[in-house]
């Protein structure tokens, strides 16, 4: 049995604004895992896995951009973390071919994102979109990673890794060849809901801007957006119990925590009893104070998007470097000569 190195990977698409929702889901648990000194950690942004539905050039190059200013200014350190672009590395396209010849039909068949992203217009759905998984698993073991944080919606994509990684072992005689990567999931952030509807996550795509904090809106419209948001008549309770049924109220009260980086029975211990007409404010100023830092960080940088691009390709060539050596060995494996190129 090898042990493989502990290695976190994770990836965000740049498709449209990054919410409140990513941060709080996504890139507050990548800043925390930056303190674990025993992780080596990359972070993507996974531009081949946009394409699976049309992308505006442009509009691409800039979305990555953004994202990756986003890593920086949420507190991602170029110097602590791989952070990079996936189109820059050709080993994710490369591996991530090999991998689409090892899962298996039904397997993809089963993932419920794409039942959702295709939705009834499956005809339609490019090939890639289908096999989206294939690539994510491509991402996360061309660095052999043991760990992975995600939101609960990637769950079963990380199953679907760890069934590809070992049915590669189990077919070419190479036990413990690709790590079974864990998914970490921090579970009282992991679902911010839209503002507007309790029951709907918080969505780049939300038809509504007023759903959503954008991560680049700036102060009085975050202060804006938290006094619309929708609630109910009842002042807080002070137990989380007294949350139950009430889906607005407890993602304001999530957000709060999750902010504030308390429990949400210490939140209601704090404000339980008072009506929105008192709580919103106190969650405005909060989530100004969060999040508008961010947004002036992320327009500072993407002011210098020559800096973002030098970061992403010194980021992309220390991935490689990593990726080299495994996808060699892939290669050798399966009897292909040559190597690649990654
Ligand atoms: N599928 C992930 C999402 O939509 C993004 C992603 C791509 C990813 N590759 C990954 C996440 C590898 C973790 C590891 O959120």
């Amino acid at each position: 049995m090898t042990t493989h190195a502990p290695r976190v990977f994770s990836g965000m698409q740049p498709t449209g604004n990054l919410t409140l929702g990513n941060y709080l889901g996504a890139l507050v648990n990548f800043v925390a895992l930056q303190e674990r000194e025993e992780f080596e950690r990359l972070y993507c942004v996974v531009d081949l896995h946009a394409i699976t539905t049309f992308q505006e050039p442009a509009t691409l190059t800039q979305a990555t951009r953004e994202v990756a200013a986003a890593y920086i200014a949420s507190g991602l350190d170029p110097d602590r973390s791989i952070l990079f672009n996936q189109s820059r590395v050709s080993a994710h396209a490369e591996l991530g071919w090999i991998f689409t010849c090892v899962a298996r039909m039904g397997w993809l068949n089963r993932m419920t994102q794409f039942k959702e992203k295709a939705g009834k217009n499956r005809e339609n759905a490019s090939v890639g979109l289908f096999s989206y998984p294939t690539l994510m698993a491509a991402d996360i073991l061309a660095y052999r990673a043991t760990h992975v944080p995600v939101g609960e919606d990637q769950k079963q994509h990380l199953e679907l890794t760890r069934d590809i990684a070992q049915k590669f072992n189990n077919d070419f005689g190479r036990p413990d060849f690709f790590p079974l990567p864990e998914p970490l999931i921090q579970p009282e952030t992991a679902r911010i809901m839209s503002l507007r509807n309790g029951e709907n996550k918080m969505s780049k795509s939300d038809p509504s801007d007023m759903s959503r904090i954008n991560l680049t809106d700036g102060a009085d419209l975050i202060a804006q957006k938290i006094r619309k948001a929708k609630t109910d008549p009842e002042p807080l309770p002070s137990e989380p119990e007294g949350l139950a049924g009430r889906p607005e109220a407890q993602n304001l009260v999530g957000i709060f925590a999750a902010l504030s980086k308390v429990s949400v029975a210490d939140v209601l211990a704090e404000h339980g009893g008072q009506g929105f007409g008192a709580f919103k404010p106190a969650l405005a100023d909060l989530t100004v104070a969060s999040v508008a830092p961010i947004g002036e960080a992320m327009r500072r940088l993407l002011e210098a998007p020559d800096e973002i691009d030098s970061i992403l390709a010194d980021g992309a060539e220390r991935a490689a470097a990593l990726a080299r050596p495994v996808l060699r060995e892939v290669y050798d494996t399966l009897g292909l000569t040559g190597g690649g190129s990654a």
